[in-house]
């Protein structure tokens, strides 16, 4: 496994006629990054996990200071993973003296996840285009849970010309269903107990016997009031494909829902659908690709 920290070594990617696969991480390597690079391996002859955690997309910097960093773990862990390049740049290796130039998705980036972290996914599309630009993979892997990133980092691949194959994977949940997230190491025992309510949350909706927003807004919300830890920040029923919010359940939805269990802010979602007059719920993502 190779460490390359600048941005000319990533340049020399550009040229190979070997299929690229490219991790986008921010380090504090986990089960779901895990599941995208076994994927990418399979897929690809090269494979690049990047870990940057990338100061552009905190809103505060308190957020960025307690973000996680375990890179000497993280890079044990990519070489028993055969990983061929880690690509760890500094802060002034992606953002040197006189960077001004920003990437933004109008009209969706504020939305949601977007409205609560104002910024937040500008920070994202900006460095997922220039990674996408430094290296030009053939395929860039990314999992579902954070489901508005996928959305957004889709509309630059097409709106920018940019071309690379967009893989999303299943989200990879621990053992009560909490999807596996570099933040969920800040959680105390307490928090982390009571942070199992996300998933709870979700999959009492398959109960329910009306199928308009306001009944799964109020069973999400009755069923995360019952812990005293945990606040909700929205949950929104929207169109997977076009991204509106919905007013009932007919074809494709998504539920998302994003919490904060004391100074950890959470997110999850779930694929549903009316069958039957009755909701069946379906993790499976890659079908609406
Ligand atoms: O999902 C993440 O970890 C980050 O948002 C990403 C895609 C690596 C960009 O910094």
């Amino acid at each position: 496994m190779k460490i390359i920290r600048s941005v000319a070594e990533a340049y020399q990617f550009r040229q190979s006629k070997s299929i690229v696969g490219l991790v986008p991480t921010m380090g504090a390597i986990h089960a779901g990054h895990l599941s995208l690079i076994r994927q990418a391996k399979h897929d690809c002859d090269i494979v690049i996990v990047t870990i940057f955690a990338n100061p552009m997309q905190f809103s505060n910097s308190e957020d960025f200071a307690s973000y996680p960093n375990s890179i000497d773990q993280d890079l044990d862990l990519l070489k028993k993973e055969e990983v061929d390049i880690v690509f760890c740049p500094s802060v002034s290796e992606i953002y040197p003296d006189g960077f001004t130039t920003s990437v933004v998705v109008e009209k969706f980036s504020d939305l949601f996840e977007g409205k609560s972290r104002p910024g937040h996914f500008k920070g994202v599309t900006t460095i997922v285009t220039k990674l996408l630009n430094m290296f030009l993979a053939s395929k860039v892997y990314f999992g579902q849970k954070d489901f508005q990133q996928t959305f957004l980092i889709k509309k630059i691949n097409v709106d920018l010309n940019i071309n690379s194959e967009i893989i999303i994977l299943p989200t990879i949940r621990e053992f009560d269903g909490l999807p596996a997230s570099s933040r969920n190491i800040l959680l105390s025992n307490n928090e982390r107990i009571s942070a199992g309510v996300l998933y709870t949350a979700l999959e009492r909706i398959k109960y329910l016997t009306t199928f308009d927003s306001n009944s799964i807004y109020k069973e999400v919300k009755n069923c995360i009031a019952k812990e005293k830890l945990v606040e909700l920040d929205y949950v929104k029923i929207v169109d997977p494909n076009t991204f509106c919010e919905l007013l009932e359940v007919n074809g494709d939805t998504i539920i998302l829902i994003a919490i904060k269990v004391g100074d950890v802010r959470l997110i999850d979602n779930l694929f549903i659908k009316k069958v039957n007059n009755r909701i069946e719920i379906d993790y499976r993502f890659e079908r609406y690709c």
